[in-house]
């Protein structure tokens, strides 16, 4: 019985409790609350957490921002109009219309008219072996930016064993060579 009595009386407590927790100023309920519970914001300090929060806020908004700057592509046109059917057979998409390099030339003036020496690849229609043909983040839509795009094929240590690489450090191949062709074998620019 007395155990009885004991629990109404925490029952009207808890009642009590939880009525002044709601019917309380934010001053006095951080009191309460704080009373009970860890971690409850101080409304004194509310400015300074807003301010906190604004600025983490910002920042994740810049993160998101650069993030988006980073990961834009750069759109092959034909594919960005979504002129599919210029390069693929309409019923078979993966199909291709025509081999390369002709896909190509039909939008492209052809290396073999611009230069005396195309460089093997291009020859061959191995565009896809550097240019992607629907869009990459890099420039020009280059699988590989720098030194990589020519050391995929080129290997470095055949490259850097001729003199006249010793001291190119990290420039780009296509500083000095043209990557389609040229005059020479060479394909200076
Ligand atoms: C400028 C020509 C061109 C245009 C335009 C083009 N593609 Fe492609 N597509 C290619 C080439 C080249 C390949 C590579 C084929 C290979 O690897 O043999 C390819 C490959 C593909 C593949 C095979 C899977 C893959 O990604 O390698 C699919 C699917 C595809 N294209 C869909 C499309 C769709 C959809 C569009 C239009 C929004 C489109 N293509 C526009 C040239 C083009
Ligand atoms: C239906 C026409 C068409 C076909 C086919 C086509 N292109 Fe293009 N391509 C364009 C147009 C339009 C542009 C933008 C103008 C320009 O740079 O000539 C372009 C631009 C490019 C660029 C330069 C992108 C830049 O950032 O400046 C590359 C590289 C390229 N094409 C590669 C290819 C390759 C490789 C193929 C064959 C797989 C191909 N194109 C087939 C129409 C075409
Ligand atoms: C060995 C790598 C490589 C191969 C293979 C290659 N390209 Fe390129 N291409 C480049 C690079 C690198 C650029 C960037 C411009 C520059 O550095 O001269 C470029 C630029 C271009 C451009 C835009 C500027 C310009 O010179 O007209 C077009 C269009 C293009 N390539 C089409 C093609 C086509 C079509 C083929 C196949 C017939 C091809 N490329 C094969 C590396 C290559
Ligand atoms: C897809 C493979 C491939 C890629 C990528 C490639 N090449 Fe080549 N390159 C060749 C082939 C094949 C030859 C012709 C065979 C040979 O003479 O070694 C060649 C020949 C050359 C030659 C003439 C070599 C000679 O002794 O006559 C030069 C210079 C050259 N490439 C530079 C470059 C540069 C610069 C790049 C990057 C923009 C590059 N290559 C990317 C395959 C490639
Ligand atoms: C500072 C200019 C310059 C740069 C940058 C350069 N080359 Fe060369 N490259 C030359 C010269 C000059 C020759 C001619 C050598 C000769 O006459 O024997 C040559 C020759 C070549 C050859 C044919 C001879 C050989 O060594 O096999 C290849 C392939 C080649 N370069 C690839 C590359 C690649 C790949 C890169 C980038 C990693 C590159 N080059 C960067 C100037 C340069």
């Amino acid at each position: 019985m007395a155990m009885r009595k004991d629990l109404h009386i925490k029952v009207i407590l808890l009642f009590l409790a939880v009525a002044f927790i709601f019917s309380c100023s934010p001053k006095s309920d951080y009191k309460t609350l704080s009373f009970f519970f860890d971690g409850v914001p101080d409304p004194d300090k509310q400015d300074s957490i807003a301010q906190a929060d604004s600025i983490r806020l910002a920042e994740r908004q810049e993160l998101t921002f650069t993030k988006v700057v980073k990961t834009e592509f750069v759109l092959h046109p034909p594919y960005q109009e979504k002129e599919c059917e210029n390069c693929h057979d309409k019923g078979q998409m993966g199909k291709l219309l025509e081999p390369l390099p002709g896909l190509c030339y039909q939008c492209h003036e052809s290396f073999g008219d611009q230069y005396k020496v195309v460089h093997g690849p291009v020859d061959a229609g191995f565009c896809i072996k550097c240019h992607s043909p629907h869009m990459s983040k890099n420039d020009f839509m280059l699988l590989r930016t720098g030194q990589d795009l020519c050391l995929d094929c080129h290997m470095a240590k055949d490259v850097f064993k001729n003199e006249v690489h010793a001291d190119i450090e990290d420039a780009n191949c296509t500083e000095c060579h043209n990557p389609h062709g040229g005059d020479d074998r060479f394909m200076f620019n």
